[in-house]
């Protein structure tokens, strides 16, 4: 949470530092700023709102510059006000900050610092780390980037900063823990840092992403320096980026969230894309390959996530178990890292995170690795903190999510942890070659059969505006549909703000069955399989009951269209893969919805894309 972006170098550093803001605003958007260093001036711009907000106020500001940070926020502590915003500026107003991430022991040190005599403005945790850098610098007698250096050893928490000084006009100091930071280094000698690569890639595809505990110097003239905390020289390891400009423009569509649902079709292709042959009767997922014999013999698989990428691990625990009838569990990260689990050599952790950075779920991970568990990752983000702290791992290739609700990378999770339930299927020998081969063939087919699942987006359009009223809404589905339920009540409550639960229907008469009456729509999906005939019972319920039944059902199926009130039809496909498609209407449904009531589909209110903190 929260996007921080600089640059230094010879260009005007202002419109870079504000178009990479846009970018990350994804990652919080309810205040932000800008500091620009110009020749000895520091000039520093905040404002509460979008960074439109900051934009509009900039129109009649003197934004020269070539050297600046820049901050879109979510708010941890204090308001979301002009004031809490990033940049903080020392008393003396020569050091200006920006800081993704928590500092716990921020209390303790304003406490001291006060008694020093330092003033605070804001009040965020923030605001402690630029005093406690302007009182070392003054107190050591030390330039700001060793006096950052000597800060952090008294820091505890979380952390991506950047800072300037005016005294140091050429020079930047960064530094990382846990929280996300990469370094773009520009051709012409200047360098660009964002929480991620989106606001580097149309500068330079060069990039060093900091590790944990490391600080970047960059002195303008000088090649880019990486230390530890301990001051100790370290070789940048520089990357490649893959990421192309156009994957991150909205490409005509009104809203990312619509363009990503729209994406699906190739989003799930380019992640089966050379891990599956039908015709050659093949799947692998060359990134956890070494490790499938371990899996294989693993006293049980833990799937460990958080929100959407939870939903798609309880997917994955159907798939797994029925398939490659290897025991899993599944757990939120959050749960998981503070209730003392047992964890063997022989347990393999596998969190899922679409961005790669969740905090609860990097937690849970780091914990499973010191109970000597093997921790593998599912992430879509390439190069992100999960993927790079764990033994190893499959992207999901779904390519940049910037809605903040979770589309094509639900579906890419899943395509993945199917890949890897019909191969250490296949391998264990729990699944036939003849089952095998046909899964692998209707997988192939799923891409084709999500565009058939779009093309319903008008029938979807027109049940939306019927419910976008309504207070309340449950999602039931059985077996691997109840977590596409679930995601369905998910996506509505988050971007429309309709208060919805997901249930297993069978679930639905132990309690919310009380809640039904002419007023509540429930969305169920219904489509050909073991519990069919279950659900269709589960639905005649509700219907006694008055309630309004909209049901995702298989082409052709005139039994449930008869008792429902809609009805969603979705190509026939085997029943692993029916969340593929079944989840597709309820993506759509919530965003016509959440568009219908006015809401900012983008951008949720209270939300972020990426959750650094706990
Ligand atoms: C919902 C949503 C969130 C995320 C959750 C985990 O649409 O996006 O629930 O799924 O915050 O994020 P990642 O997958 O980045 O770990």
């Amino acid at each position: 949470m929260c996007g921080i972006v600089a640059y230094i170098g010879k260009k005007e550093a202002y419109p870079i530092i504000l178009k990479g803001l846009k970018r990350l605003e994804y990652r919080g958007y309810d205040s932000a700023g800008i500091a620009l260093i110009n020749k000895d001036e520091l000039n520093v711009f905040k404002k509460a709102g979008k960074v439109s907000n900051l934009e509009e106020f900039m129109l009649d500001q003197d934004h020269a510059g070539n050297s600046g940070i820049g901050h879109t926020r979510w708010a941890t502590h204090g308001l979301p006000t002009d004031t809490n915003a990033h940049p903080h500026v020392s008393m003396d107003g020569s050091i200006a900050l920006i800081h993704n991430g928590i500092i716990e022991n921020y209390d303790a040190l304003k406490q001291e610092l006060v008694r020093q005599g330092y003033l605070f403005k804001s009040e965020t945790d923030t605001e402690v780390l630029v005093h406690l850098v302007d009182f070392i610098s003054k107190k050591e007698n030390v330039w700001f980037g060793e006096a950052l250096r000597l800060s952090l050893l008294n820091v505890v928490g979380a952390y991506a900063i950047v800072a300037i000084s005016k005294n140091f006009p050429n020079q930047m100091v960064a530094a990382r823990k846990s929280s996300p930071l990469v370094v773009g280094i520009g051709a012409t000698g200047d360098f660009y840092l964002a929480s991620d690569a989106t606001p580097i890639v149309e500068y330079t595809k060069q990039v060093v992403y900091l590790e944990d505990e490391e600080i970047a110097v960059i002195k303008l003239g000088e090649e880019l320096k990486i230390y530890n905390i301990s001051d100790q020289e370290k070789t940048p390891y520089i990357q490649q980026l893959e990421l192309e400009l156009e994957a991150l423009e909205k490409g005509g569509y009104e809203h990312f969230m619509l363009k990503e649902i729209n994406e699906q079709p190739r989003s799930i292709q380019d992640c089966f894309r050379g891990r599956l042959n039908a015709k050659e009767g093949w799947v692998s997922l060359g990134g956890i390959k070494d490790y499938e014999q371990k899996m294989i013999q693993a006293n049980r698989l833990i799937l460990v996530a958080c929100g959407t990428s939870w939903h798609a691990a309880l997917v994955g625990e159907y798939l797994i178990e029925d398939l490659a009838r290897i025991n899993v569990e599944v757990e939120y990260a959050s749960e998981f890292r503070y209730r003392n689990p047992i964890l063997t050599e022989n347990d393999v952790v596998i969190a899922i995170s679409q961005s790669g950075e969740t905090a609860d779920t990097m937690a849970a991970l780091e914990l499973a690795k010191s109970k000597g568990a093997t921790i593998l990752g599912i992430c879509n983000v390439v190069g992100s903190s999960i993927s790079r702290i764990t033994h190893a791992g499959s992207y999901t290739h779904a390519g940049p999510e910037i809605g903040v609700a979770s589309t094509k990378a639900f579906t890419a999770q899943v395509t993945v942890l199917i890949l890897m339930a019909l191969s250490l299927g296949h391998k264990k020998g729990t699944v036939s070659e003849s089952e095998f081969r046909i899964l692998l063939a209707e997988l192939e087919e799923i891409p084709n059969k999500v565009k058939k699942v779009l093309e319903s987006n008008a029938l979807i359009e027109q049940i939306a505006r019927e419910y976008k009223d309504a207070s309340n809404a449950l999602y039931l589905g059985r077996g691997s549909s109840f977590p596409v339920a679930l995601e369905g009540a998910l996506k509505l409550k988050e971007i429309s703000y309709i208060h919805a639960e997901g249930y297993p229907a069978a679930e639905m008469k132990h309690g919310p069955i009380a809640l039904i009456d002419e007023n509540m729509p429930i969305f169920v999906v219904a489509t050909k399989g073991k519990s069919y005939e279950k659900v269709v019972s589960n639905i005649q319920e509700v219907k006694a009951r008055k309630g309004k039944i909209i049901a995702v059902v298989t082409e052709g199926d005139e039994q449930v269209r008869a008792m429902a009130d809609h009805v969603i039809e979705i190509p026939e496909t085997n029943e692993f893969l029916v969340p593929l498609l079944a989840t597709i209407p309820f993506q759509l449904l919530s965003y016509h919805i959440a568009v219908m009531r006015g809401c900012n589909v983008d951008q949720p209110r209270n939300l972020a894309k990426s959750v650094t903190v706990e």
